[in-house]
């Protein structure tokens, strides 16, 4: 078995329209998990000139890439056809497209499994490639994990698999996705990449392969550093949302407008970074990856993260908070939740997108429906509504905004601040509307 630290596979192979290089080989990567972060992964490197194996092990999504049908906001499906139409972009469920890759890449989701963090589809991801590793390729982790993943738990499956060991006969590395599914002013290629290897050759391969897909590459000196970053930018935002989360709900109780103060506080041209009370927060990032650190913390320390913990407390806290107040609203006109009609505006976790994981709007929805509340929505961006616990998603009916809908309802409210909403519409057709967003304006709107 050759033994090499060369980053042979890379050298000068990459084809990079956006850098401007000249192509002498384009180099094959294997994307595992074609998910929010693994799908714009793979259509930029198509783009920039690579040969790209998109594998998947969920068929449906797979016959969807096959058919341009995209299913992630991010990527249209016109891109995705022309993607495929260049022949460099082969969507699939069958690893053994995966053999004689020169990168890959693992996107696959890190959930969390009773408080702990579930690392079964890395471990997954990491046997498939085992299988099809060869000397001088190189792997990059971009799902989101606890320090050490890479070096210890990633190595140690590669090596078991291949025989081969990590910067010694392959590159190995991570880099933190920092996608933000619906951003239009920063995308994948604009937005700076932290990137790392096990030792200076695999940084170096890592790096010149990110090179050639987005702007500016910033090199730290191992993955440790670089799993921290990620969870660290995640576990920001996840402490400040708490904060502005439990300021709102003290201010509601002493009879201040937090949303003006907060306006005002962003006039600061220094030390002040906005973040906005809302229901809760959602998606694959804030509710979970601060946990993966303060588990790591926990586990390796015997210690706990507190920020993280009172975090967790205060947020996971805000769907029944946002009841309570629509309860005190309806009980002030003499109406109980029991049999109120109320709409919802927008189910996502977030504005403009479909993605409805972990999305606090959820949570609240089926409280409601437990209450006995009959609940409608409206959310144009979503399809179908996924199954809920208890079955709570058959007794959510769906609406389409019109004043009747609007008008119907004993209280409206708005939990997510989709862009194709007319709030000035919602405000003047409503009896009352609780918006946690802070969008609409009028005499029957209250703000969380
Ligand atoms: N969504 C975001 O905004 C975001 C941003 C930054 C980082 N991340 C991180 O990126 C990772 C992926 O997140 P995502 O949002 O793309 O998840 P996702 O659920 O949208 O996609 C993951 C994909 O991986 C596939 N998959 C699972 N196991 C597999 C295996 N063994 N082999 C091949 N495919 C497999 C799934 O079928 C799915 O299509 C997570 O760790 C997440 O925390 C996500």
């Amino acid at each position: 078995m050759p033994h090499t630290t060369c980053p042979s596979r890379l050298d000068c192979s990459v084809g990079s329209k956006h850098h401007g290089w000249m192509a002498e080989r384009a180099l094959k990567v294997a994307i595992v998990g074609q998910g929010y972060v693994g799908l714009p992964l793979a259509i930029r490197s198509v783009e920039v000139g690579h040969d790209v194996v998109a594998f998947d092990v969920d068929g449906r999504r797979v016959e969807r890439l096959k058919a341009a049908d995209s299913y992630v906001e991010d990527i249209s499906s016109s891109q995705l056809a022309e993607a495929l139409a260049t022949g460099r972009y082969l969507p699939t469920t069958d690893a053994a497209n995966l053999a004689g890759f020169d990168v890959a890449l693992i996107t696959v989701p890190t959930p969390l499994k009773d408080g702990g963090p579930d690392l079964s589809f890395i471990e997954d991801a990491g046997r498939t490639l085992a299988v099809y590793l060869e000397p001088g390729a190189t792997v990059v982790l971009e799902s989101t994990t606890y320090p050490g993943t890479t070096d210890e738990l990633l190595a140690g499956l590669l090596a078991k698999g291949s025989g081969l060991v990590a910067g010694r006969d392959f590159h190995l590395g991570y880099s933190p996705e920092r996608i933000d599914p619906g951003n239009k002013a920063f995308g994948l290629a604009g937005t700076p990449k932290v990137v790392s290897g096990v030792n200076a050759a695999s940084l170096e391969a890592v790096q010149r392969f990110y090179d050639s897909i987005v702007d500016k590459t910033i090199p730290v000196s191992g993955p440790r550093e670089a799993e921290l970053t990620k969870l660290i930018e995640n576990t920001f935002r996840h402490v400040n949302v708490a904060l502005v989360n439990e300021l709102a709900m003290f201010a509601a109780e002493l009879g201040v407008d937090v949303w003006e103060a907060l306006d005002a506080a962003s006039t600061k041209p220094f030390g002040f970074m906005r973040f906005n009370p809302g229901p809760g927060v959602g998606g694959h990032c804030l509710p979970i990856d601060p946990s993966y650190l303060s588990w790591h913390v926990r586990t390796s320390l015997g210690r706990s993260f507190r920020f993280v913990e009172l975090a967790n407390d205060v947020n996971d806290h805000m769907p029944q908070y946002v009841v309570e107040r629509l309860a005190a609203a309806l009980n002030r006109r003499k109406l109980a939740l029991n049999g109120s009609r109320v709409l919802l505006l927008g189910l996502a976790y977030k504005p403009n997108t479909s993605d409805m994981r972990e999305s606090p709007a959820l949570a609240v929805a089926q409280r409601l429906v437990r209450l006995g509340a009959g609940v409608r929505y409206v959310d144009d961006h979503i399809p179908e509504l996924e199954p809920l616990p208890g079955g709570a998603d058959a007794q959510l009916i769906r609406g389409t905004l019109s004043a009747d809908e609007v008008a119907a309802a004993d209280a409206v409210v708005v939990l997510t601040d989709h862009d194709d909403i007319d709030y000035e519409f919602v405000a003047e057709h409503s009896r009352y509307v609780l918006d946690t967003r802070h969008r609409c304006r009028g005499g029957v709107v209250e703000y969380l």
